[in-house]
């Protein structure tokens, strides 16, 4: 029996390729290894849009998105997390076992509180209902960016936590998270996020890449000038290729003799070179979205009937009969 690999990306904005690399390109690696439950988290997404036809949009995008990067639906269940609504049903179990001050520390909560945002109920209660999107499908491995490891920790608490109340039900899974790649730089050296405008998008033009790659700050060195390659955000990117490449380039910074503009040129040269055939792949798949639509309906019903015998389980276990 095939071990299960879960994950899930927010339609929150268009896919770049932090998320790409720290996450997205491993469903498409892994999924003759795994039984693969991949879907597009808009319950969550509602978090944070509150535009009805914008999360429309935003959730196709991300279906081909997914398609684009190799996901193939007779491999994967691809689905919508909204056509499985056992997962709410699920959460609020979860949530009457889990105390305020335990997600309190949470840091996605924390750090919204920390800017004085008005945090909603379902911005505090994210991860509970993240946890009910992986012991639904009673997943072994989650991959994921570093930003995500402390939800999987708390789905591993829920998980021991009911558990030791009402019986082994749910299996303890684990984080995957690429050690080379842990935290993709944004173009502002941060982490890349949707939500701090320092992306390079996925699927952008060359003109979008090129003014991404460009726009990233560096230092007043010459280019004669030595460089330590670890103080450069643009070398940080250039680490997503790694290869024979990349180290002549770590001993050209080292030696000096290479400016950054030139170092943007051959980013930028990188980018474009691999992303070219998702971007076509993805051209071809946008011309047919109702292909898309019927791919995530079939997805749909397989993963809802997984979760529907686990919730079974679970109000049995409760006393939901
Ligand atoms: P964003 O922060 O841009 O809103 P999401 O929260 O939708 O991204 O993340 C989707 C997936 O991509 C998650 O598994 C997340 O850990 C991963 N991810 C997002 N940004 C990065 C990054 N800069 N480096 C590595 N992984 C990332
Ligand atoms: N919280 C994840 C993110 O921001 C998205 C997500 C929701 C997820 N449910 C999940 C990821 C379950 C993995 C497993 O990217």
């Amino acid at each position: 029996m095939k071990k299960i690999l879960l994950s899930g990306v927010k339609p929150t904005g268009k896919a770049h390729i932090g998320n790409y690399f720290g996450a997205m390109r491993q469903f498409a690696d892994r999924q003759d290894e795994y039984r693969q439950f991949i879907f597009i988290a808009n319950y969550h997404a509602l978090t944070s849009v509150s535009d009805g036809a914008l999360l429309q949009k935003l959730t196709l995008d991300l279906a081909m998105d997914y398609l684009a990067i190799g996901i193939d639906s007779k491999k994967t269940t691809l689905f919508l997390q909204s056509d499985v609504p056992e997962v709410t049903e699920l959460a609020w179990v979860f949530n009457t076992l889990t105390t305020v001050p335990y997600l309190s520390r949470a840091h996605a909560f924390k750090d919204a509180e920390a800017k004085n945002k008005e945090v909603n109920v379902g911005l505090f209660d994210y991860p509970i209902l993240m946890a009910a999107d992986i012991l639904i499908y009673s997943a072994d491995v989650v991959p994921v960016g570093l930003d995500q490891k402390q939800h999987i920790e708390i789905a591993r608490d829920t998980a021991q936590k009911f558990n030791r109340v009402f019986g082994d039900t749910f299996k303890i899974p684990e984080p995957m998270i690429l050690e080379n790649v842990k935290t993709v730089p944004g173009t502002d050296g941060r982490k890349m996020s949707k939500s701090y405008g320092n992306t390079i998008p996925l699927f952008g033009t060359n003109e979008e890449i090129k003014k991404a790659v460009m726009s990233i700050p560096t230092d007043s060195k010459g280019v004669e000038d030595p460089k330590d390659p670890k103080e450069c955000k643009v070398f940080a990117m250039h680490e997503l290729f790694p290869g024979d490449e990349l180290e002549a380039l770590r001993a050209r910074y080292l030696a000096g003799g290479i400016g950054y503009k030139e170092s943007k040129d051959l980013l930028v040269a990188k980018i474009i070179n691999f992303i070219t055939p998702m971007r076509t792949r993805r051209e071809e798949i946008a011309q047919n979205p109702e292909a898309v639509l019927k791919i995530l309906k079939e997805g749909g019903e397989v993963a809802r009937a997984e979760a529907q015998k686990k919730v079974q389980e679970v109000r049995e276990k409760v006393g939901l009969i």
